[in-house]
């Protein structure tokens, strides 16, 4: 067995009710100015306005969060609040508001902008400002992993910060929070999760902890997320969402993803999708390219799930039918043509595609990119 790390920096309350317990840390570390990040309607929903009329200490609010978001934003929020002496930046809601208050945290307490921190024009900072999430989807596991995704709009380019500075120090994940989730975001943030599971167990940098954390993802995402298609508001399959996508992000800041993420990254840059759209959109293609060169973790993933084929073989073709009907059962069957994709946009999204492409267990070759992308059209 090789060497490998266990945890991760950030201290993780789990479960309903967990919010509550955020006025406590409050208190032991006598901060008084809270700059919370969330959108308008998040922070009039019910849990949140609730929330955040508790807390023990002055609250400005930042409500111009993006779907994708964009750096020059996060550098407006920073040059606007960081003469104000903000004690913690709170980010409430999905991956895009976790990342922003992520990136401000960041630039709350960096000399250089987040533009050029993000353009490696300038060293990552090693300290931040103390930083909680509250993740309201399960999810894109942000509030465990080390990074945070921005668009670079002057250049068209979809990347980040990351390292272990670009994690929180609290996240308070309480399913309660999802309940009224819409059915459309529980499910494309809910497959997020089985990609995230799925990339960190094929991932070259996979350790048997990690494998141990997304074999329990995986087989959460199978069994609960169509519950949730017919049956919104159980809670008890919103709790076992949340902790797949919990789990699913640590592995994200100890394993890493496979090539999907690295190929939806330009792919949300040009069309300013929903990032789990354009993963369901390349993952047929990326799975048949990957199937033989990860056959038996392929098939270790369909025993997890419950297939008995008797060889490995069958049991990945399995598994890959089973990615491909859940993909349908909770409507989420896509092509890049949805999105305005040609295949001659799709060729010139070739030379886009960037970070660890040796992570993949498969053929990352330009070609191979090519081929992926054009068979997902
Ligand atoms: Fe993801």
């Amino acid at each position: 067995m090789t060497d490998f790390n266990i945890g991760i920096p950030t201290q993780i309350a789990f479960g309903s009710g967990s919010l509550s317990r955020f006025a406590s840390v409050c208190e032991e570390h006598a901060w008084n100015k809270a700059l919370v990040i969330a959108s308008a309607s998040m922070s009039q929903r019910d849990f949140a306005a609730a929330f955040l009329d508790r807390l023990p200490l002055e609250v400005q609010i930042w409500t111009n969060v993006e779907s994708n978001p964009r750096v020059g934003t996060v550098d407006a929020c920073v040059a606007e609040y960081r003469a104000q002496g903000i004690d913690v930046v709170i980010g409430i809601g999905g991956g895009s508001a976790m990342d922003q208050a992520k990136a401000t945290a960041v630039g709350l307490r960096a000399g250089p902008s987040v533009t050029s921190l993000m353009r490696g024009e300038a060293p990552m900072p090693t300290t931040k400002a103390p930083l909680a999430l509250v993740p309201t989807t399960s999810g894109t596991g942000s509030e465990a992993s080390w990074g945070a995704i921005l668009t670079d709009c002057e250049r068209g380019e979809k990347g980040g910060l990351r390292g272990r500075v670009v994690s929180a120090d609290y996240a308070f994940v309480d399913p309660s929070c999802t309940i009224d989730l819409p059915e459309s975001i529980t499910m494309t943030t809910g497959f997020d999760v089985l990609t995230h599971a799925l990339e960190t167990f094929l991932s070259k940098k996979r350790s048997p902890y990690t494998t141990m954390l997304s074999r329990r993802s995986m087989q959460s995402v199978f069994r609960y997320l169509p519950v949730l298609k017919s049956s919104p508001r159980d809670l008890g399959a919103r709790t076992e969402m949340a902790f797949a996508s919990t789990l699913a992000g640590i592995n994200l800041a100890l394993s890493s993803t496979c090539l999907p993420h690295r190929l939806q990254y330009p792919l949300g840059a040009l069309t300013d999708t929903p990032h789990a759209e354009g993963l369901a959109a390349l993952y047929p293609s990326w799975l048949a390219s990957t199937l033989p060169y990860a056959t038996a973790d392929l098939a270790e993933c369909a025993r997890w799930i419950g297939g008995t084929a008797s060889s490995d073989r069958e049991l990945a073709d399995w598994f890959v039918e089973q990615v491909g009907a859940l993909i349908g059962s909770i409507g989420m069957l896509r092509r890049l043509s949805d999105f305005g994709i040609d295949e001659a946009t799709a060729e010139k999204l070739v030379s886009q595609v960037s970070g660890a492409l040796d992570n993949d267990p498969g053929d990352a070759s330009p070609e191979a990119l090519r081929r992926i992308y054009l068979q997902s059209v």
